[in-house]
C-alpha cells in the first residue's frame, strides 16, 4: 500500500505532524478502514474511538445503547475523544454522530486536522447493510434513518478543514488526497 505513497511527503508530515489527524463523517465512510491505512503510511498510532470506549468499558457499543441509551453513550464519546485529542499526532476515527456534541465538534475543530469523509446515500446504504453492528440502524427504515442523520449532521460535517469524496473504493486515492492535504496544511 505504502509503496505507491511519496516518501518525501510522508517523511515531511511524520517530522511536522504536531496534532492528530480526526476522520469523521458517517457510517459507512470508511473512516477506520482509511484511519488504519493511514497510520500505517505515517507510521503513527490509530485510535477508533468506538473502540476505545468499547476497551474502556469492558462494553460493545450496541449494549451501551441498550442498556443506558444513547445521551450516555455521547458522554463516553465525548471524554474519549477529547482525551485522544490530547496526543501529539496520531490518526483518529470518530463515531459518525460525535459532531453532535458541541465539546466534540469544538475540540476536534481546534485540535486537529479535521477531514470529512463524504460518500453518496446509495454507497452508504450498501456498505451498512452488511453490518448489523450499528443500532442506530436497528429499527425501522436504515435508508431513511441514515438521510435524516445526514441532512442533520451534513453542517457539523461542514466545518471540517478538509472534505474528500469516498464513494468509489480507490482507497489509495483516497490515502493520495489525504497526504496532498496534510503537506500543505502543515508547511
Ligand atoms: C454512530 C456511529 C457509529 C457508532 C454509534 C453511533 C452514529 O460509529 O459511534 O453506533 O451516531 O452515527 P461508525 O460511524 O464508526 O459506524
Amino acid at each position: 500500500m505504502t509503496t505507491h505513497l511519496d516518501t518525501e511527503k510522508i517523511h515531511s508530515i511524520q517530522t511536522n505532524l504536531d496534532r492528530p489527524v480526526v476522520l469523521t463523517g458517517m457510517m459507512g465512510t470508511g473512516k477506520s478502514h482509511i484511519g488504519k491505512l493511514l497510520a500505517d503510511a505515517l507510521d503513527l498510532p490509530f485510535y477508533d474511538s468506538d473502540q476505545v470506549i468499547e476497551k474502556r468499558g469492558g462494553i460493545s457499543i450496541n449494549e451501551i445503547f441498550e442498556l443506558y441509551g444513547e445521551e450516555k453513550f455521547r458522554e463516553s464519546e465525548c471524554k474519549t475523544i477529547l482525551d485522544l485529542l490530547d496526543n501529539r499526532a496520531c490518526i483518529i476515527a470518530t463515531g459518525g454522530g460525535a459532531l453532535t456534541t458541541p465539546d466534540v465538534l469544538k475540540g476536534v475543530k481546534d485540535k486537529s486536522h479535521s477531514i470529512w469523509l463524504k460518500t453518496d446515500i446509495p454507497t452508504l446504504i450498501r456498505r451498512v447493510e452488511k453490518n448489523k453492528n450499528r443500532p442506530l440502524l436497528k429499527e425501522k427504515d436504515p435508508e431513511q434513518i441514515l438521510r435524516t442523520l445526514y441532512t442533520a449532521r451534513a453542517p457539523l460535517y461542514e466545518q471540517m478543514h478538509f472534505h474528500l469524496d469516498t464513494s468509489s473504493s480507490d482507497a489509495n486515492a483516497v490515502l493520495e488526497s489525504i497526504i496532498d492535504y496534510l503537506v500543505s496544511s502543515i508547511n
